[in-house]
C-alpha cells in the first residue's frame, strides 16, 4: 500500500470534525468531500481548501483517485454505502453502527475478505483517552484477573429527526459494546436481553418497540467473563453519559457518575476508605504522530478562519478522533488489520441487534453468528 491515502470524508455533520485531523496526518491526503447539500458542501470545501467535492455518492465512488471512504452519514446509510465502496474498490472508515441488519454485517465481513481491502467502524469509545488508561491498566497486569465488566449508553434522544424516534436502545450500542470487548479483544458468544419499562405510546409504532431500558448480558467466548450493558433513549431521566467499568483481582476502575469528573480507581486490600482513589487519565497524544497530537484536546486548534464553523466541536468523545484516524491510516499503510476490523465491528454490531431481538423474546439466548467469530 502507498503511504500516501488518498481520503474521502463522506457526511459532514460528525464527519467534518475529521476533516482538519486528515488534512495533518502524515499518511493522508484530504482528497474529497461529499454531502447532497450544495450550499453546506461549498462552504465546508472552501474553509478547508478541498477542490473535489461530490453531493452524489455514486459519483465519489467512480473517481479512480480516491483510496478510502470515511463515512458519516445517518445510520440507515452506513452498510448500504459501506457495501457500495467496498465493491467499488475502496477501504472503509465508517461511523457507528457498522449496519442495522445481521445479514449487512455478514456482506460487508464477506466482502472484505474476498476483496482484502479494509474495514473499520469509527468506535470512539474504543480510543477515548478514559478506555486507553483502563487498557493501559490491563495490559500492564495491574488489574490483576479480570472479572467482570460492565457499561451503558444512556442519552434522551427526544425530538431528534428521522430515524431516531422510537429507535430500540440495543440498535445503537456500540458505545457500551465496544469497550467491554475491546479491552481484551474478547469476542461475544451470546446475549441474553431484557426490556425494562415503557415508552410513550406514540414512540412504539416506529420499530414496534416498546421498551425504555434493554439491560443484556453478554458471555465471552474462550474465558469465564460475562459483561452487563444497559442503553436508554426516551422517557428515563439521565444526564447524557457513555461509561465503562471493569472489575479485576487488585484494580477495579469506573468511569464518573457525571461527566468531566475523574475516573474512579478501586485497589484491593487497602484499608476500606483508602480503596477508592479519584483519577483523571492521561491523553494519550504521545501514541500519535506530532500533527495531529493537539487533537486530542482541541478540535481545530489552528484552524484560523475556520472558527467559524460552529458544528466543529472538536476533540469530544474523549479526545478519540485523532487515534480512529491514525489508527485506519495505520493499518493501510502498514497492512495490518485496524481494531476494530470488519469481524470484530459485526460482532461489536450484531450483539446490539441480537439483543433487540432477545428482549423480543423475553430474554432468550442467541447466540452470536458464527462469521463474527474467528
Ligand atoms: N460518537 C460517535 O461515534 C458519533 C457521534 C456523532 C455522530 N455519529 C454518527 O455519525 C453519523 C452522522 O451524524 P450527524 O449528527 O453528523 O448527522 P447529520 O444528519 O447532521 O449529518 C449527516 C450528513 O450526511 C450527509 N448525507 C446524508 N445522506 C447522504 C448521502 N446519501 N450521500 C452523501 N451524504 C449524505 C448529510 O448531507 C449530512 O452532511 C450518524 O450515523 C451518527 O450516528 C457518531
Amino acid at each position: 500500500m502507498k503511504s500516501q491515502i488518498n481520503i474521502a470524508v463522506v457526511g459532514l455533520g460528525f464527519g467534518a470534525e475529521f476533516i482538519p485531523i486528515y488534512q495533518r496526518h502524515p499518511h493522508a491526503n484530504m482528497y474529497a468531500v461529499c454531502q447532497r447539500n450544495e450550499k453546506k458542501l461549498n462552504e465546508l470545501g472552501d474553509a478547508f481548501k478541498i477542490e473535489k467535492r461530490y453531493r452524489d455518492y455514486d459519483e465519489l465512488l467512480k473517481d479512480p483517485a480516491i483510496d478510502a471512504v470515511h463515512i458519516n452519514t445517518p445510520i440507515p446509510d452506513h452498510a448500504v454505502q459501506s457495501i457500495k465502496a467496498l465493491k467499488a474498490g475502496k477501504h472503509v472508515a465508517c461511523t457507528v453502527p457498522m449496519a442495522t441488519t445481521v445479514d449487512e454485517c455478514r456482506q460487508i465481513v464477506q466482502l472484505a475478505s474476498e476483496t482484502g481491502l479494509t474495514y473499520m467502524m469509527m468506535e470512539t469509545v474504543v480510543y477515548a483517552r478514559e478506555f486507553l488508561f483502563m487498557k493501559e491498566l490491563y495490559e500492564k497486569g495491574e488489574l490483576g484477573k479480570v472479572q467482570f465488566l460492565k457499561a451503558s449508553h444512556q442519552q434522551d434522544m427526544d425530538g431528534w429527526p428521522n430515524y431516531w424516534p422510537g429507535l430500540p436502545p440495543m440498535y445503537y450500542a456500540t458505545h457500551c459494546v465496544g469497550p467491554v470487548l475491546g479491552l481484551m479483544r474478547s469476542e461475544a458468544e451470546s446475549v441474553s436481553c431484557f426490556g425494562s419499562g415503557t415508552i410513550r405510546p406514540e414512540l412504539h409504532a416506529y420499530y414496534n418497540s416498546p421498551f425504555a431500558v434493554e439491560s443484556t448480558h453478554i458471555k465471552f467466548r474462550n474465558t469465564d467473563v460475562s459483561a452487563h450493558v444497559y442503553r436508554s433513549l426516551f422517557d428515563t431521566a439521565r444526564q447524557y453519559r457513555e461509561s465503562f467499568e471493569v472489575y479485576g483481582s487488585k484494580k477495579s476502575v469506573e468511569w464518573p457518575l457525571i461527566e468531566g469528573r475523574p475516573l474512579v480507581v478501586h485497589t484491593a486490600k487497602k484499608p476500606e476508605p483508602e480503596i477508592p482513589e479519584e483519577k483523571h487519565s492521561p491523553d494519550y497524544a504521545h501514541l500519535l504522530p506530532k500533527e495531529i497530537q493537539p487533537f486530542t484536546t482541541h478540535g481545530v486548534y489552528d484552524a484560523g478562519d475556520n472558527r467559524h464553523l460552529s458544528f466543529l466541536q472538536g476533540a469530544g468523545h474523549g479526545g478519540s478522533h485523532p487515534h480512529l484516524v491514525h489508527e485506519f491510516l495505520s493499518a493501510l499503510v502498514t497492512n495490518r488489520e485496524p481494531y476494530p476490523n470488519a469481524r470484530q465491528s459485526a460482532n461489536i454490531t450484531c450483539v446490539g441487534i441480537l439483543a433487540h431481538e432477545s428482549a423480543l423474546k423475553g430474554g432468550e439466548v442467541i447466540p452470536l453468528p458464527a462469521f463474527t467469530l474467528v
